[in-house]
């Protein structure tokens, strides 16, 4: 279409050098010139192309011209309300006279109200005892005719006084319009040359570069709109869990060491050297450089000799302890090893220790003060373990941790935090399971009852850090801390409704569906 109008506007110009008024073209494929208001935009838009390679150039007229409203428009298919009315009427003396309620049917509510009294106005009609008939054999829809006027000129000749009229009828508007005049372009042509948007290698080589006609920048061109970023969906439910953790009054631990030795990810958290977790069909080992630098050296050797003689009144594994074992680089299976980490600094002043390297003398305990000072840590970040793959499973993925160290904190404390905690989440309905962790006693595996799965699924675990752990770190005897574990890609998946674990992290996330996804936290 485009280019046939094009062509049309390079023909009329040949033959007659220029066209006065574009309203008097008639667009390919229609039938009446074109003087609507569309039709002019129909034809700017010809015109600018052509322009642009300066094949015409245009004047713009502005004009105020008529459209019709939809009533007008409807109008213009069926006659004006009077003549619908006179139409449904019997000639005098031609039948029964139609009463008010049968025209009412006929023509419907509107018509009939508006129409009768207009009617009565020209004299169409009339009264004959309760009915209504026609008083002249025929009438001419003026209404109609000029309302098909405007339709079609956008004005009427009768001139602005009739205007008027159809205006306070509301069956048009007033409305801005455009008209031109094209002149031959500098370039003209009639014949329109596709044009080419990109100088190809295949051109230059061919020399057809000489010969091509090449599209013109258009520097006002809007653009490709530019995405802003996105928030991925884990991202969003790990911010709502960092601010149910800092409502409640914790603190985030520093998680950044991915690489962690066997030390920390187990041995510090009494896992013995034989567990079958640390074996390579569970945990990625590290090959270059393959071994930690050495762990503090006391506190390495109360460790080891937990594991080995025992202590702390536990009979200890009574197992070999190999070094090597204990210095393997690895990535950490847990953020449990981040934890581990964070209470040994936490129970420095317990130790005696220059915590912040400014000297001896900074370590103030009053008589009775054995260093401790309660703590609430969490953290949310990335773990790995050598999973097969598969829709809920994947290599690496993230914990959410929570931690709790006070005196005497008891089983019941850690049930409670764990109720106050998953509440602020949505999730109210909670069972306890004993389970068994090597470094908790004891050891609770929690469920929440799933609305649409309708049954009780995991969703994690937690547990009372065990002595074998904590006393070697320093901590004073009556020192409790508790600590729960849960996934974050499980409730991402619940929240926004995935079912496979690969569309939510990896290469085959839709970064449409991370775009669209609702900005809002929940
Ligand atoms: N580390 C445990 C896991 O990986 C979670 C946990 C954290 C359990 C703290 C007890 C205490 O499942």
């Amino acid at each position: 279409m485009a280019e046939l109008l094009q062509q049309l506007i390079l023909d009329t110009l040949d033959k007659s050098s220029q066209i006065h008024d574009t309203r008097t073209l008639t667009i390919p494929g229609q039938s009446e010139p074109a003087a609507s208001h569309d039709a002019q935009i129909t034809i700017l838009g010809a015109l600018n192309s052509l322009l642009s390679r300066e094949i015409v150039t245009y004047d713009t007229h502005e004009t105020l011209s008529h459209a019709l409203t939809p009533e007008g428009a409807q109008i213009v298919l069926e006659g004006s309300h009077e003549a619908r009315v006179w139409a449904a009427l019997p000639a005098k003396g031609d039948g029964p006279p139609l009463s008010p309620a049968d025209l009412k049917t006929r023509v419907g509510d509107e018509a009939a109200k508006v129409g009768q009294g207009r009617a009565f106005k020209s004299g169409w009609i009339a009264k004959e005892g309760s009915g209504l008939v026609k008083s002249v054999p025929s009438i001419t829809d003026t209404t109609q005719l000029q309302l098909r006027e405007v339709n079609s000129t956008g004005t009427l000749e009768a001139g602005e006084k009739h205007l008027a009229e159809l205006r306070k009828r509301k069956l048009i508007v007033q409305r801005k319009g455009q008209w031109f005049t094209v002149h031959k372009g500098s370039s003209f042509t009639t014949s329109i040359a596709k044009l080419e948007t990109d100088l190809t290698v295949d051109m230059l080589t061919s020399g057809a570069w000489k010969t091509s006609t090449f599209k013109k920048y258009n520097f006002e061109a809007d653009g490709i709109p530019t995405s802003g970023g996105a928030l991925h969906p884990l991202l969003k439910v790990r911010e709502e869990i960092r601010n149910i953790f800092l409502e409640m009054g914790f603190e985030e631990m520093p998680t950044s060491s991915f690489v962690e030795s066997g030390f920390w990810c187990f041995d510090a958290l009494f896992v013995p050297q034989q567990h079958p977790a640390r074996e390579l069909q569970d945990t990625f080992y590290l090959s270059d450089p393959s071994t930690s630098l050495p762990p503090p050296t006391s506190y390495y050797d109360r460790v080891s000799s937990v594991h080995v003689n025992g202590g702390y009144g536990s009979l200890g594994y009574r197992a070999p302890w190999s070094d090597d074992e204990s210095r393997r680089l690895l990535l950490r299976t847990h953020t449990t090893a981040s934890s581990a980490a964070m209470l040994y600094k936490l129970a420095a002043k317990c130790r005696g220790e220059d915590v912040d390297g400014e000297g001896k003398g900074d370590v103030t305990k009053d008589a009775g003060d054995d260093g401790f000072r309660p703590a609430k840590l969490f953290s949310v970040d990335r773990v790995f373990r050598n999973e097969t793959l598969d829709a809920t499973h994947l290599a690496e993925f993230h914990q959410v941790e929570g931690v709790v160290a006070d005196r005497g904190l008891t089983l019941a404390d850690l049930i409670g935090f764990i109720r106050v905690w998953f509440k602020k989440m949505g999730m109210e309905n909670l069972r306890f399971k004993p389970a068994y962790n090597p470094y908790t006693e004891p050891s609770l595996e929690i469920f929440a009852f799933h609305p649409l799965l309708h049954k009780w699924v995991e969703i994690g675990n937690s547990g009372m850090f065990r002595p074998e752990m904590l006393e070697p770190m320093g901590f004073p005897k009556d020192v409790r801390v508790h600590g729960w574990g849960i996934g974050l890609e499980r409730p991402t998946m619940i929240r926004y409704g995935i079912n496979n674990i690969r569309t939510l992290v990896g290469h085959k996330t839709s970064i449409e569906n991370v775009e669209n996804s609702p900005a809002v936290m929940f």
